[in-house]
């Protein structure tokens, strides 16, 4: 099977899983990137059936839209029972690197918010240790320096994500070469930095179901 094989197939679980509880007033959290578009085709299919979804980018919100879903900003919900994302890096604890494709602070921001947060991947994202994929930092553009060599004093070598302006209107560092053994603590330590909105670490708000495309089937983890 290829990539995108396992990565529509997770998808297609993680809408078989929250199906049963779908309800004419159900308002989903929806993420970013490759993963998530199959999610979001899947969920197409399903217009009529729910209300509508919260985006976590711009072009998570368009692609919605072109299938007839109605797209809520998140200050006028209430609730958001479910939150369905991809991720770069998940380990057995459920915590997870994202910001790939650069929309991590709103992933964040959807996923704090959601009651239940569901990670969707390929199986290729399992990893033991955090770090392999180099972390996102999303920072607000005048302090990109300083904050480079704050995150090269922790020991990472921060890469300038050139050419990329997050739908925040800020910039992205890439920091290469760690190896993430306190994912809660490197987390905060990221974020207490000033000039940094926030970093792809996902620990204090790890993923609650996390669904691996695999050769054998979905495997899902909790
Ligand atoms: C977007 O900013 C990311 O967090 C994505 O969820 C992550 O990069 C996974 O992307 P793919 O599903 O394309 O692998």
């Amino acid at each position: 099977m290829t990539q995108d094989e396992l990565k529509q197939k997770v998808a297609q679980a993680a809408l078989d899983y929250i199906k049963p509880d779908l309800r004419d007033d159900a308002i989903i959290g929806v993420g970013t990137g490759s993963t998530a578009n199959f999610f979001i085709d899947a969920l197409g299919k399903l217009v009529g059936q729910f209300k509508g979804a919260v985006a976590s980018s711009d072009a998570t919100a368009e692609r919605l839209k072109g299938h007839g879903i109605e797209v809520f900003d998140l200050n006028d919900v209430d609730q958001l029972s479910v939150y369905v994302d991809g991720a770069d890096e998940a380990n057995a604890k459920l915590e997870v690197v994202k910001g790939g494709g650069a929309a991590l602070t709103r992933e964040k921001i959807v996923a704090a918010v959601a009651e239940t947060f569901i990670c969707i991947a390929d199986a290729s994202k399992a990893v033991e240790t955090l770090g392999s994929f180099p972390l996102p930092v999303e920072v607000i553009p005048m302090a990109r320096s300083y904050v480079a060599r704050e995150i090269q004093k922790l020991g990472g070598q921060p890469v300038y994500r050139e050419g990329v302006v997050t739908d925040n209107g800020n910039v992205i560092l890439d920091v290469h070469g760690l190896s993430i053994t306190d994912a809660k603590d490197l987390e905060k330590t990221l974020n207490n930095i000033v000039g940094v909105v926030t970093n792809g670490l996902f620990a204090h708000r790890p993923a609650d179901v996390l669904m691996l495309g695999t050769e054998e089937g979905v495997k899902t983890l909790t």
